[in-house]
């Protein structure tokens, strides 16, 4: 048999899965390794714990699923973007990696504007200097930590990272380089330019490639420790969110996607190359050859019904252990029960800080509204709406720039809930479909891998593998609802904006 690997690097785990040549998923399989926060609203992670994660990961997927490594033809990179892995002149890690969720660098962004001129860098780069994003870590880096700034030889993303131990080969892909601040988004190369602005050695940055492009093979040391073959061509793959709209097929005009992972992302996809005049939404490089896209980024979507389960659903864990239930089944249902609106009570999503459209390190959290009538019922119900609503501000966005969306593809954790599928379909007034490929990123990765190594399109495979599965319409009686409710989740941020302010102050100066 032939076989496709696709491997997502993600925030808690990286996941490989294996594609066959018509599209079906053959096994997948994910290993965990730890985020540490070393002071409040830091994020990092050991690139070596991705790198060991992986390898593990790979030949426990081969082991498991019975496949030899000869079978698989190719391999497909997806994963976290923005991260910051700095490596020496020997290829040693100089130090953890800054994160996509790492808010540390608010005072480089500002710099970075300056130092670029914020019209032209929104020109340049389609985007903003937001905390998130690459440069400004490796500026941070500049600011704080010297010493070690002084032994960088190579910057790279989070997945080229595994690439170079994969195949001892630099490179990576447009749309993953498009979050870095540093390309030159319309013409698909580094901005010489926003380089040298910066005082960021060119010479640092890897050749960019295509998504389905060959960008290396196999070493024998990888092949030992993986048990795939030497020599196996791996493609450049893309950033995570390019990844995940290819695995939905989110790959023509009009269609456009909801990803419900940690992060929250409404991504249309463009042929052409879209900035927005004020850069709220993201402009970048497709994975799909010579095409772009626009997205909305939240930071904690998913991520905030995560903390929700971690700190406040402790029972509801413990019944879903012992019935073999996911927790997140208990809790939707448990939302459920509880009526549209959550009686008057609302969730801010803000637990990270905030991207889309509020982009904002400092922005906090919050239940607003409670009475003594809420139980948890309530509150998870709110949650839920809550998120939904954050999403709904990047939709906004994006038809507010005359985007046409004719179709919104769910995917991610929460597109598995068909009560959530219903109150995103309500909450934003479009109908809501899911695809038959819900492996999200590995599985795009693995078309980008398919393609590259057969000679087909990324948009054939797409049309010949993925399918719509289901579909839900509005309810105009509950639409109408969740727009009032709406228009006051929308007025919350502008007025507790200097509250939020006030507290992370206080809390960075007791910490
Ligand atoms: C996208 C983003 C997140 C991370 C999460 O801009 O920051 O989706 O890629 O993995």
């Amino acid at each position: 048999m032939t076989y496709f690997l696709g491997i997502d690097l993600g925030t808690s785990a990286v996941k490989c899965i294996l594609v066959d040549q018509e599209g079906k998923v053959k096994a997948a399989h994910s290993v965990e390794y730890p985020l540490l926060q070393p002071q409040p609203g830091w994020a990092e992670q050991h690139p070596e714990d991705w790198w060991n994660g992986t390898a593990g990961c790979i030949a426990e997927l081969l082991r498991h699923a019975g496949v030899s490594g000869a079978e698989v033809k190719g391999i497909g990179l997806s994963g976290q973007m923005h991260g910051s892995v700095f490596l020496d002149r020997s290829l040693q890690v100089v130090r953890p990696a800054l994160l996509w969720c790492d808010q540390r660098t608010a005072a480089e962004c500002e710099w970075i504007e300056a130092a670029v001129g914020k019209e032209r860098l929104g020109e340049l780069t389609g985007n903003k200097a937001l905390t998130g994003f690459t440069a400004p870590k490796v500026i941070w880096l500049r600011n704080h930590e010297p010493e070690r700034y002084a032994q960088v030889a190579h910057l790279m993303l989070p997945k080229d990272y595994v690439r170079l131990k994969l195949t001892g080969a630099f490179g990576m892909d447009m749309a993953d380089a498009s979050g870095t601040l540093l390309l030159d988004v319309a013409g698909r190369r580094w901005s010489t330019e926003v380089v040298e602005r910066l005082g960021i050695p060119m010479e640092w940055l890897p050749p960019l490639y295509e998504s389905n492009e060959i960008a290396g093979r196999l070493l024998p040391e990888a092949a030992a420790l993986t048990g795939l073959a030497a020599g196996t061509p791996v493609v450049a793959g893309g950033g995570d969110q390019a990844c995940g709209a290819v695995g939905v097929g989110v790959v023509r005009q009009g269609v456009a996607s909801v990803a419900l992972g940690t992060s929250g992302v409404v991504f249309v996809h463009d042929d052409s190359y879209q900035p927005e005049p004020e850069c709220r939404l993201h402009a970048f490089c497709h994975g799909v050859p010579g095409k772009w896209h626009r997205m909305g980024v939240m930071l904690a979507a998913g991520g905030s019904f995560q903390w929700w389960r971690n700190h406040f659903a402790g029972e509801e864990m413990e019944k879903a252990r012992q019935e073999g239930r996911d927790v997140y089944e208990y809790l939707t249902a448990l939302a459920e029960t509880a009526p549209l609106g959550s009686e008057g009570l609302l969730f801010l999503p803000y637990l990270s800080g905030e991207r889309t459209p509020h982009p904002d390190p400092k922005a906090r959290g919050g239940f607003i509204g409670l009475s003594l009538r809420h139980d948890k019922a309530h509150l998870t119900r709110a949650v839920l709406e809550g998120i939904t609503f954050g999403l709904r501000d990047s939709l906004e966005l994006v038809k507010a720039s005359g985007a046409p969306i004719t179709e919104l593809r769910v995917n991610g954790g929460g597109a598995r809930s068909p009560f959530w599928r219903q109150m995103i379909a309500d909450i934003f007034g479009y109908p809501v479909v899911t695809v038959n490929s819900t492996d999200g990123p590995a599985y795009g990765a693995a078309v980008m891998a398919a393609s590259g190594v057969l000679g087909r399109s990324i948009e054939e495979l797409c049309e010949r593998w993925i399918a719509v599965e289901s579909r839900v319409e509005p309810d105009p009686a509950r639409q109408a609802q969740y727009e009032k409710i709406y228009a006051v989740y929308r007025s919350l941020y502008g007025t507790l904006k200097d509250t939020f302010h006030q507290l992370t102050d206080l809390v960075q100066e007791q910490a």
